[in-house]
């Protein structure tokens, strides 16, 4: 999980629907914390020990949208603060920590901290996202081996195929923010890059934006899906990623159908994309290494921007 040292970011740390009646423990940023959702469904991330005699909030009620805890019935609302002490009221000044916390595309992050340093980026080009199932998946590889893909425009030729037309152009338009822009032609020869060129998608207008070196969102500017890729350290140069794909919410119910089954194809798609890196990724450990001037440019760019990240300290108590 992430911890103090990586880079201070939005991490993705569970799933939507795990996210039930009863309080949904994670250990991030070297410290415990549990998730639960208030009244109006909005999801909160407090610390996981009471602050009466360190009760695991875990095991507590969920109760009109606060945290009940199990002992002696001690309440917290979703900013930690014990707003209730059964029989005596509510001391002032009692809280548990607080993490910032948002929901995207059916899944949970969290910032290390309560307040962010920047908000949780919009998704480019829509108004109301519906997103397919996400996908969790595993690396062995840090989660710089990822960001790095986004940045290394000669492995979209050598391994996704795609032949870059242009410079790329890499650019930061706010904190935290790096991004990339490319053309390239899909190469034919495979069954699905043949039927893309057929359907007129032979060229490819790539956006890859990555923020706080762990997410990354992706489209294709001609339209279609866009993907986002959420991706947080899981042990020793290891990672796990969310791969949510996101869609323009359809408004009439059989354009809602329609577009689920939608959702579906394009999920498959997109994992088709992200597929081909795992073999590549896997068991890297990223390094500066001898860059190549003109081919690694954005790489270079990209070691430049991460290593000048804000890093996560230790949260306070
Ligand atoms: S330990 Fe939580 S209310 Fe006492
Ligand atoms: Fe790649």
């Amino acid at each position: 999980m992430a911890s103090i040292g990586d880079p201070r970011s939005w991490y993705p740390v569970a799933l939507s629907r795990e996210l039930g009646s009863r309080p949904h423990a994670i250990s991030v940023f070297d410290r415990n914390f549990v998730l639960f959702r208030d009244e109006t469904g909005q999801p909160a991330a407090v610390g996981r020990y009471c602050a009466h005699m360190g009760a695991d909030l875990s095991l507590a009620k969920v109760v009109r949208g606060g945290l009940q805890c199990a002992i002696h019935g001690w309440e917290y609302d979703t900013r930690g603060i014990c707003r209730r002490v059964p029989g005596v009221g509510a001391p002032t000044d009692v809280h548990i920590s607080r993490l910032a916390c948002v929901e995207r595309g059916d899944v949970i992050f969290v910032w290390p901290g309560p307040e962010p340093d920047w908000p949780f980026p919009a998704i480019p080009s829509l108004q109301v996202p519906r997103a397919a199932r996400p996908r969790l998946l595993q690396f062995t590889c840090p989660v710089s081996a990822i960001a790095l893909n986004g940045f290394d425009v000669w492995h979209f030729d050598s391994v996704h195929r795609r032949q870059v037309l242009s410079t790329p152009e890499v650019r930061s338009v706010a904190p935290g923010h790096l991004g990339i822009s490319v053309t390239a032609a899909v190469r034919p020869g495979r069954v699905y890059d043949n039927a893309l060129i057929a359907l007129g998608y032979g060229t490819l207008h790539a956006q890859i934006d990555n923020w706080g070196g762990n997410l990354i969102l992706v489209r294709n500017m001609s339209g279609g899906y866009v993907a986002m890729l959420g991706m947080i350290p899981a042990g020793t140069d290891s990672c796990r990623m969310y791969l949510i794909v996101l869609d323009e919410a359809r408004k009439s119910w059989v354009g809602h159908v329609l577009q689920s089954a939608l959702l579906e194809v394009y999920r498959a798609v997109a994992w088709a994309f992200v597929k081909s890196d795992v073999p590549v990724v896997s068991g890297m450990r990223p390094k500066k290494g001898y860059l190549i001037p003109g081919r690694d440019d954005a790489v270079q760019s990209f070691w430049q921007w991460w290593h000048a990240l804000p890093r996560i300290e230790a949260l306070p108590a």
